[in-house]
C-alpha cells in the first residue's frame, strides 16, 4: 500500500468515526419507528412562545389537536387553534387528493424553520406524523413536570411515512393481575407514541374474568376476585376456604365505552379476548354446570398454584378441568349470552376467542364427550375442539363479528372464514396464510415479553428469555408465509408475574420499541446498530414521561463452558461502547477493577461473580451477582 493510499483510509476511518459520533450526538435525529423515508434539510424549527395550530375543519382528529396543544403548553407556550389558516406555526392538512404513497395511515411531515407542515389521506395519518414530529422535538417536551420557558428546536426535514403492515398490536393479560381503568389507558397511551394500531384485551382466564356481562352476573359476582399471593406464581399453595378473595377487578359496560373512546381517540382498535374453551377456571368457579367434570362445584378461581403439568410437552396434562365443556349445551347459551355483550361493546370486526392450550385429559374420560364424539363421528380430541369452535364461530358470526383464536384452533380444522394468532412459532401462521386464512403473527421466539429480557439474575425467574436484540429480528412476514394473509404482528404481555403498571411497562419497554419498528419500518430501514442507539436516546424520553423501562441492554449476556474440568464464563455486551467491570471476591466492582477482556475462570472457592457495566467513567448498568453454584448449573 502505497502512502497516499494509507492517508486515504485514515481520513476514511476518520471521517466514519465522526459519522458514528454524529449519530449518537444528542440533538441527532432518532425516530421510532424508522420512518420509510427521511431527508434533512439546512435549518432548524425553533418552537415559538406563540403557537398556531390549523386543522381541517368537519373532521374527527380524536386526540391529535389536544396532544399537540397538551405538550406544546406545558413548555409554557400558547397555543391556539385555527381552521385551515396557511399561517399557522403547525399545519394539520388533510389532502383534497389523495396521496397514493400513504394509504390510510401514512403522512408526509415538513419541518421547516417557522413552519411544520403534516398532510395525511386520513386523520390516523395526522396523529402518527404528530407523534413523529414530537419525537424531533428534545426529550423536554414528554416531561410530566412543566418546562416553561425551555426553548425547543426540531431539525428541518422531509418525511414520507407509512406502515408495513396494517396490525399493529400489544396484547395486555388484564385477568393474572388487574389493571385499573386509568392503568389501561395509560398502556394504550404510551402505545400510540409508536403509531401501535391494536390493543388486544386479554379479559379472561383461569385467574379472573374481567369484563362485567349483565346477564351472567355470577362472572364478576365470582369469577372476577381471587385470594391474592404475593411472591412467584405457579408455586403458590391452593387457596383454602376461608382465605378472602379480596384481589381482582372488572370492566363495567360503561367502563369498556371508555376504553374503546380512549383508544379510538389514538387510532387504536381494542380486540376484545374471551378465551375458551381452556382457561375458563374462573368461568367454571362462577357457573359449575358449565365443566363436564365431576367435583368442579368446589373448584375456585385459581390464585397462582400449579393446575397444569407440562412435564410431558402440549398439550399440558390438567390437574383440574379448566374447560368449558364441548358437550354441554349449556355451554353454548352461555358463550351465546357472552359474545352478544362482547360484541355489543367492541365495535372492532373480530372477537378472539382463544382456544389455546385446552388439556385433552378430562375429556378423554368424560362420558358426556365421549357420547358426543360418537354422536358426530368425531374420532380425537382436536376434531372435539373443532366441533366446539364452529359452534362458537357461528355465534359470533350471529352477532356479525368475526372469529379470531390462537394457532391451536387449526388442529382439528377450522372454517375458511376464521383467523389466526400464530404464537408457537411461525409455522403455524405460515401454513395458515398458504390456505388463505388470515393471520396475525406473534411468535414465542420474538414477540413474548413476558419473557426475561436480561440475565436471570436481574429478571423476574421466567423460564424462558426474549432479548431486546431477538425482539428486534422479528419479521411479522416471514419467509414462505402469503403476504396478501398476513395481517401483521403483534407482542403478548402475559401477567403471571406482572402484578403492578410499573412492571407491565417495565417488561414492555424497550422491546415494545423493537415491534413497533418491525411491524412500521420496511426491512431496509431496519439496522440494529442505530435502533440499540436510538433506543439509548429513548431512554431519556420514558425517564422525562416517567413511563418506566428496562435498561438489561447494558446488562451483558453470560454464558458458562466446562472444559477439561475447567469453567469458562463468557460475557458478551448486547450493545457497543460497554466496558464491563467483574469481581470474585464478594466486593462490588467498579472500574478501577479489573476490565473483561477474555473468558474468565472461576478461582477455586470463590462462590460468587459480581459484574457491572460502564459507559466510559458512568455506571450504567445493574450490578450482577450470580453464585458460582449457579454459574455451573448453566453449562449446557
Ligand atoms: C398462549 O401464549 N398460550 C397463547
Amino acid at each position: 500500500m502505497n502512502r497516499l493510499n494509507k492517508l486515504n483510509l485514515t481520513v476514511l476511518a476518520l471521517a466514519i468515526s465522526l459519522i458514528s459520533t454524529a449519530q449518537q450526538k444528542p440533538n441527532a435525529i432518532a425516530l421510532i419507528p424508522e420512518p420509510v423515508s427521511l431527508t434533512e434539510q439546512n435549518g432548524v424549527f425553533v418552537l415559538p412562545q406563540n403557537v398556531t395550530i390549523s386543522v381541517p375543519a368537519k373532521a374527527d382528529l380524536g386526540h391529535t389537536y389536544a396532544l399537540l396543544k397538551e405538550r406544546i403548553a406545558n413548555t409554557g407556550a400558547t397555543v391556539q387553534e385555527q381552521k385551515e389558516n396557511a399561517g399557522a406555526t403547525i399545519s394539520l392538512v388533510l389532502n383534497k387528493s389523495r396521496d397514493s404513497r400513504l394509504g390510510d395511515e401514512g403522512y408526509t411531515l415538513s419541518v421547516a424553520p417557522g413552519k411544520v407542515t403534516v398532510k395525511a389521506n386520513k386523520p390516523a395519518g395526522l396523529f402518527y406524523g404528530v407523534q413523529t414530529f414530537l419525537q424531533l422535538l428534545p426529550a423536554q417536551i414528554e416531561s410530566v413536570e412543566r418546562v416553561d420557558g425551555v426553548q425547543l428546536q426540531a431539525p428541518a426535514v422531509e418525511i414520507v411515512d407509512y406502515p408495513k403492515v396494517g396490525w399493529r398490536g400489544l396484547m395486555l393479560d388484564v385477568s393474572r393481575h388487574f389493571f385499573t381503568v386509568d392503568e389501561v389507558k395509560r398502556y394504550i397511551d404510551n402505545m400510540s407514541r409508536f403509531k401501535y394500531n391494536m390493543f388486544h384485551f386479554h379479559l379472561t382466564d383461569d385467574e379472573g374474568w374481567r369484563l362485567q356481562i349483565k346477564s351472567l352476573p355470577r362472572l364478576t359476582e365470582v369469577g372476577a376476585w381471587r385470594v391474592n399471593k404475593v411472591g412467584l406464581f405457579n408455586t403458590f399453595t391452593p387457596p383454602t376456604p376461608d382465605e378472602p378473595k379480596n384481589y381482582g377487578g372488572y370492566y363495567t359496560h360503561e367502563d369498556i365505552k371508555e376504553l374503546v373512546q380512549y383508544a379510538k381517540d389514538r387510532f387504536i382498535n381494542i380486540v376484545p379476548e374471551i378465551d375458551v374453551p381452556g382457561h375458563s377456571l374462573a368461568a367454571i368457579a362462577s357457573y359449575p354446570e358449565l365443566s363436564c367434570t365431576e367435583g368442579a362445584d368446589k373448584y375456585q378461581v385459581r390464585s397462582g398454584e400449579p393446575i397444569m403439568d407440562w412435564s410431558h410437552g402440549a398439550p399440558p396434562i390438567a390437574m383440574m378441568d379448566n374447560t368449558l365443556c364441548p358437550a354441554n349445551e349449556k355451554v353454548y347459551g352461555f358463550m351465546d349470552k357472552v359474545i352478544t355483550e362482547v360484541a355489543q361493546l367492541f365495535p372492532f370486526p373480530y372477537i378472539h376467542v382463544g382456544g389455546d392450550e385446552a388439556p385433552h385429559n378430562f375429556w378423554e374420560k368424560s362420558a358426556q364427550v365421549k357420547a358426543l364424539m360418537k354422536r358426530e363421528k368425531l374420532t380425537t380430541i382436536p376434531q372435539v375442539q373443532a366441533y366446539f369452535e364452529k359452534r362458537l364461530e357461528k355465534i359470533v358470526n350471529a352477532k356479525g363479528k368475526k372469529l379470531m383464536g390462537w394457532d391451536e384452533i387449526l388442529e382439528g380444522g377450522i372454517s375458511p372464514t376464521a383467523a389466526l394468532m400464530s404464537w408457537r412459532g411461525e409455522q403455524h401462521g405460515i401454513e395458515a396464510s398458504k390456505s388463505k386464512h388470515y393471520v396475525v403473527m406473534s411468535p414465542t421466539q420474538f414477540t413474548y415479553i413476558d419473557y426475561m429480557q436480561g440475565d436471570i439474575s436481574t429478571e423476574v425467574p421466567i423460564y424462558a428469555s426474549l432479548r431486546l436484540s431477538q425482539a428486534y429480528k422479528f419479521n411479522p412476514v416471514p419467509e414462505g408465509a402469503n403476504a396478501e394473509y398476513i395481517l401483521g404482528g403483534q407482542a403478548n404481555l402475559w401477567t403471571e408475574n406482572v402484578s403492578n403498571i410499573r412492571q407491565a411497562e417495565y417488561m414492555t419497554w424497550p422491546r415494545g420499541l423493537a415491534i413497533a419498528e418491525s411491524v412500521w419500518s420496511p426491512l431496509d430501514k431496519k439496522d440494529w446498530k442505530k435502533f440499540a442507539a436510538k433506543t439509548e436516546r429513548f431512554f431519556d424520553r420514558f425517564n422525562a414521561a416517567e413511563i418506566k423501562y428496562s435498561p438489561a441492554i447494558y446488562d451483558p449476556i453470560v454464558t458458562v463452558s466446562k472444559k477439561e474440568g475447567e469453567y469458562s464464563v463468557t460475557l458478551t455486551p448486547e450493545i457497543d461502547g460497554l466496558d464491563i467491570y467483574t469481581s470474585f471476591d464478594n466486593s462490588a466492582p467498579d472500574r478501577f477493577y479489573p476490565k473483561y477482556s477474555r473468558p474468565l475462570q472461576i478461582p477455586k472457592d470463590a462462590n460468587e461473580l459480581r459484574i457491572i457495566t460502564y459507559k466510559g467513567k458512568k455506571e450504567i448498568g445493574r450490578q450482577m451477582t450470580i453464585k458460582v453454584a449457579d454459574l455451573k448449573k448453566r453449562v449446557k
